[in-house]
């Protein structure tokens, strides 16, 4: 190890990502129904990458706009206004490379060494990744998994907060367990960092996959002007461009400076070819994601129900996102489990062990698929769970 020991403690300290470890262990085999990656089946949508081809073809390969092409963030603060109300400055909006880079550049941004993020566990890997990678302790408060479904204990939340606390992370609707705030529960999660003075960053990238209603409740809905509060988004989930790489963040206009600073001395911008893209997906794909949505709650029922009707699950429908995240019965290892599913009932699922404390004995499975994939899916996996 004469390269590895000479690295700095962050970069060798890096776990690799439980449910690329899956992957990369059964990635040939092409019977395998893939419901590991958090990602629905369908390609990008021609009005969008037809915007990036003309560019393209218009020669717009030059070095661009730190923070976004203008076009972009008028069509960010146009989107706001529409599905959150009120209206939106384009100079809040950061256009990044990935709603993780989104992430990573927020971490940055609040964290130096030693200071430390609050998060809601379980919760997507790469989220306390990026915190520990940059110095920073990502310091776990769980969900409890009740009758009810998932649920925000807020005094637990309360008592985790303490003098190196520089932030929560809040993820919802969460991946992997669909939690979803309601109002009171966001207002009072508002009320202790406005009392403790310190951050929220708001990952709200799976707001228009809610089943209740048009989108989820949402920080925007409450905050105030004055309120230190980072927003982290993405392409990704909504528009089927999670190969593009493109993000967002919003934040007051005083950080402009800075967010613009800490683009250029990382990927400096995202191509504008790509932002053009990003631009039709804002102004043109209200329906497409209505669309999606429709996709996800009928798979949602059709796993979901599927999996309940073993009697040998521990899971609720999902509020939000696109994942059942569910434990089965005898099977408590869940990197174990994983690893037996995708070799004998020939289904990829990623294992809750990688998705911090909580998430032990859960897998958890990315439905947003076509309906036969979905009911092969299910089906396939109902025979496991009944001869295991
Ligand atoms: C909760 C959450 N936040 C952020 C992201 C980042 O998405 P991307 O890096 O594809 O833009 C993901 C992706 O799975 C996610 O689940």
């Amino acid at each position: 190890m004469r390269f590895f020991d000479d690295l700095s403690p962050q970069a060798r300290n890096t776990p690799e990502s439980a449910i690329v470890a899956v992957v990369n262990h059964a990635r040939l085999r092409e019977d395998v129904i893939p419901l590991w990656v958090g990602e629905g089946d369908q390609p990008t949508p021609s009005f969008i990458y037809d915007a990036t081809i003309k560019s393209l073809r218009d020669g717009e390969t030059f070095y661009t706009w730190q923070r976004g092409i203008p076009e972009l963030r008028q069509a960010l603060a146009d989107y706001h206004g529409r599905h959150f109300g009120g209206t939106h400055d384009p100079e809040t909006f950061y256009v990044t490379g990935s709603g993780m880079q989104a992430i990573k550049l927020s971490v940055e941004a609040l964290c130096k060494a030693g200071d430390e993020m609050v998060y809601l566990s379980p919760t997507w890997p790469n989220i306390f990744a990026a915190l520990e990678i940059s110095g920073a302790r990502a310091v776990p408060v769980t969900l409890d998994c009740t009758e009810r479904g998932w649920t925000l204990d807020l005094e637990k939340l309360s008592a985790a907060i303490g003098p190196a606390t520089r932030a929560l992370f809040i993820n919802t609707p969460s991946n992997p367990t669909g939690w979803t705030a309601n109002r009171e529960e966001l207002q009072a999660i508002l009320d202790l960092a406005r009392q403790a003075g310190i951050w929220i960053v708001a990952d709200e990238i799976y707001t228009r996959f809610y089943f209740d209603g048009h989108r989820a409740p949402s920080f925007l809905d409450i905050v105030s002007e004055d309120d230190r509060i980072l927003f982290v988004n993405t392409f990704s989930k909504n528009w089927s461009m999670t190969g593009w790489r493109v993000g967002w963040i919003k934040a007051p206009p005083e950080l402009g400076q800075v967010f613009e600073n800490l683009i250029q001395y990382s990927t400096s911008g995202v191509a504008q070819f790509m932002q053009r893209g990003a631009v039709e997906a804002l102004n043109q794909g209200d329906d497409y994601v209505e669309e999606q949505k429709g996709r996800a709650a009928h798979a949602r029922d059709l796993l979901c129900d599927a999996l309940m009707a073993t009697n040998r699950v521990r899971l609720l429908k999902p509020q939000g996102a696109f994942y059942a995240f569910f434990s089965i019965d005898g099977l408590e290892n869940s990197s174990e489990a994983a690893y037996r599913i995708v070799d004998e009932a020939a289904v990829g699922l990623a294992p809750g062990s990688g998705f911090g404390p909580g998430g032990e004995s859960f897998l958890r499975a990315c439905f947003l698929r076509r309906t036969d994939h979905v009911e092969a899916a299910a089906d396939r996996l109902a025979r496991f769970i009944s001869s295991n």
